[in-house]
């Protein structure tokens, strides 16, 4: 199944993130810009605490900048209101969260077809994509199990099928991949390439953000590419303005035809 839509899927322009004030203040992210189409497959890499969460909650609409424009599919998210930026978040934005955010009282299947029921989706076909999306990571026999019933690596890949049921333009995974074993994780950015593939367009911190060396993706699809990003760069130091072009000019070079190092 394609995912219509416009080409330029997610732009951050001169997106920044502070939290807290004055002398305790932590500038997580200063003047991002960033912009990802349909059928890109992009990862973001950084050590720990170098804002790659706060990149992904910042595109998804999650949480506000502190100064800048997030815009999704061209719809400025600054200027929506909390109940339409929901709308949008079911709608458009697919999102695998580090720390899972399920409602523990529903099944597996339930967890995965919320996003849809609350759209509007009829509870039947609603379960049926749920189930085919469950389908897709691997689990279908865990439909009705409650979150509590399951493994980490389980729960993970559930959460993976929350992000990718109905037609998502923008699937943002937040380490999708980190309580999974190897074999697992590479079926679940098989998973992810393929949306990727049918056009949406795909941000991910993978498993390895953290390594100095990435080694990177495997971007066997036509159209996906790999972007790794020096978030630490962005964050830590003042970078020129000369400096910040120089990074995303390298940084959007495709690189393809490289292995995931799991
Ligand atoms: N809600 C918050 N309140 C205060 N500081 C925060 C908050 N969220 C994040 N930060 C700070 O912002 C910075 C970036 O955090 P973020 O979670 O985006 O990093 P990360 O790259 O995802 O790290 P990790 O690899 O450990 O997941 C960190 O210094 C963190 O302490
Ligand atoms: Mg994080």
């Amino acid at each position: 199944m394609s995912v219509q839509g416009p080409q330029q899927v997610l732009e951050l322009a001169k997106v920044s993130r502070t939290f807290g004030e004055g002398a305790t203040a932590v500038a997580a992210l200063r003047e991002v810009d960033l912009s990802i189409s349909a059928g890109e497959f992009v990862a973001v890499m950084g050590p720990s605490g170098s804002g790659k969460s706060s990149l992904l909650a910042l595109a998804g609409g999650l949480d506000r900048p502190t100064s800048g424009g997030v815009f999704v599919e061209s719809t400025p998210l600054g200027g929506l209101g909390l109940n339409e930026l929901a709308r949008l978040r079911r709608r458009a934005v697919g999102y695998v969260f580090q720390d899972f955010n399920f409602v523990p009282t529903l099944t597996a299947a339930e967890n995965v077809a919320l996003p849809l029921e609350l759209d509007g989706t009829a509870t039947r076909k609603a379960q049926r994509q749920a189930l085919d999306a469950l389908r897709q990571v691997g689990i279908p026999e865990l439909a009705d199990r409650f979150m509590d019933q399951m493994s980490g690596g389980q729960q993970q890949r559930v959460a993976i099928a929350r992000a990718i049921v109905g037609d998502r333009r923008l699937i943002l995974a937040d380490e999708p991949t980190g309580a999974l074993d190897s074999t697992t994780g590479h079926g679940v950015m098989e998973v992810l390439r393929g949306r990727a593939d049918a056009g949406a367009a795909v941000m991910l911190v993978p498993h390895e953000a953290r390594r100095p060396q990435p080694s990177a993706c495997n971007t066997g699809a036509t159209q996906a590419r790999f972007r790794p990003m020096l978030m630490a760069l962005l964050i830590a130091v003042p970078l020129t303005g000369a400096a910040l072009a120089w990074l995303f000019t390298w940084a959007r070079l495709p690189v393809s035809r490289r292995e995931v190092g799991t």
